[in-house]
């Protein structure tokens, strides 16, 4: 979808709009069945592609894998079948840049390492987008997760697509689409503990479009800890209204607000969208204990 060509025109920019939003689809039908994912059929296949273009994202639901080995096999044979080469990886995932996202115990070093970051304990996080402290050549553009266990209670996601949040912003006001594309927008200070990653200071918009195709990108975190925002007063009303378009009173009735709590086989595949975690709690069995695989990738999926 290239956003940068509707973006700079007022006319196909309200074609565009009314289609999207006319083309958004309710939860249910976000919902994909797949029989195998090594091996997507033409259908599941062209289905997966026409969700990510008009909702972001896909809840796919496949046979449950017998164990982390399949369930990663797994992930390489849906990610290969739809283009998106390598993952992007970070020093608490695992040889093959897939992270097992649990709550890390033991004394296994990386486990030790994991313990010190929000995302390896049982506790809730708030809307951001994966990799919001990347620089440009990291951005992540797909985020595919995986839901080998599900904890007995809580863990469950939040999504919102930002081709939504930046229409409701340009309906607003568009001079707050013009300071969230700003370069100096939203600062992540290095060695900010959020997740593991070791850089320096991370300055950049919170919209972009991509150099490749014009698709339309989103850095975003809502903490309220260690993000420095451009001091300026439209991005202050900018940030307050994401904040409120997210987690506001009317956040959960919103048609283009989804939630849900993977069950063992299914999954989300997403252009990285906007996404919460709720905490949860694991039970004592080992098959209580929460496991989401989640594979980053740089490349975007053709839709
Ligand atoms: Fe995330």
């Amino acid at each position: 979808m290239n956003m940068q060509k509707y973006h700079n025109s007022d006319d196909d920019y309200n074609r565009w709009r009314m289609q999207k939003l006319a083309d958004f689809p309710g939860f249910s039908d976000i919902v994909v069945d797949i029989s195998d994912p090594l091996k997507l059929s033409v259908g599941e296949d062209a289905t997966i592609r026409d969700l990510l273009k008009r909702a972001g994202m896909a809840v796919f639901r496949s046979p449950p894998a017998e164990n982390t080995e399949a369930a990663k096999a797994m992930m390489d044979g849906l990610g290969e079948s739809l283009g998106l080469g390598g993952r992007d990886k970070n020093p608490y995932s695992d040889d093959d840049a897939i992270t097992p996202l649990h709550v890390a115990a033991g004394n296994a070093l990386k486990e030790e390492g994991r313990k010190l970051y929000i995302p390896y304990t049982d506790k809730a996080i708030s809307w951001h987008t994966d990799g919001y402290y990347n620089p440009p050549e990291r951005y992540i553009h797909t985020m595919l997760l995986y839901c080998v266990t599900p904890a007995p209670d809580g863990g469950e996601n939040s999504l919102f697509d930002p081709e939504i949040a930046y229409i409701m912003m340009r309906d607003a006001d568009p001079a707050m689409i013009d300071a969230m594309r700003h370069p100096k927008a939203m600062t992540i200070p290095a060695n900010d503990i959020d997740d593991a990653v070791s850089r320096g200071d991370e300055t950049g918009p919170v919209f972009s479009f991509s150099k490749k195709d014009g698709s339309l990108y989103m850095r975003y975190s809502a903490r309220k800890k260690n993000i420095i925002w451009r001091d300026d007063e439209v991005t202050r009303r900018a940030v307050t209204f994401l904040e409120n378009l997210l987690s506001g009173p009317d956040a959960a009735s919103s048609p283009y607000m989804f939630k849900y709590r993977l069950a063992p086989g299914e999954g989300l595949i997403c252009n990285n969208v906007l996404h919460t975690r709720t905490a949860f709690k694991d039970g004592k069995d080992v098959n209580e204990k929460r496991l989401i695989l989640r594979g980053r990738y740089n490349a975007k999926i053709d839709q």
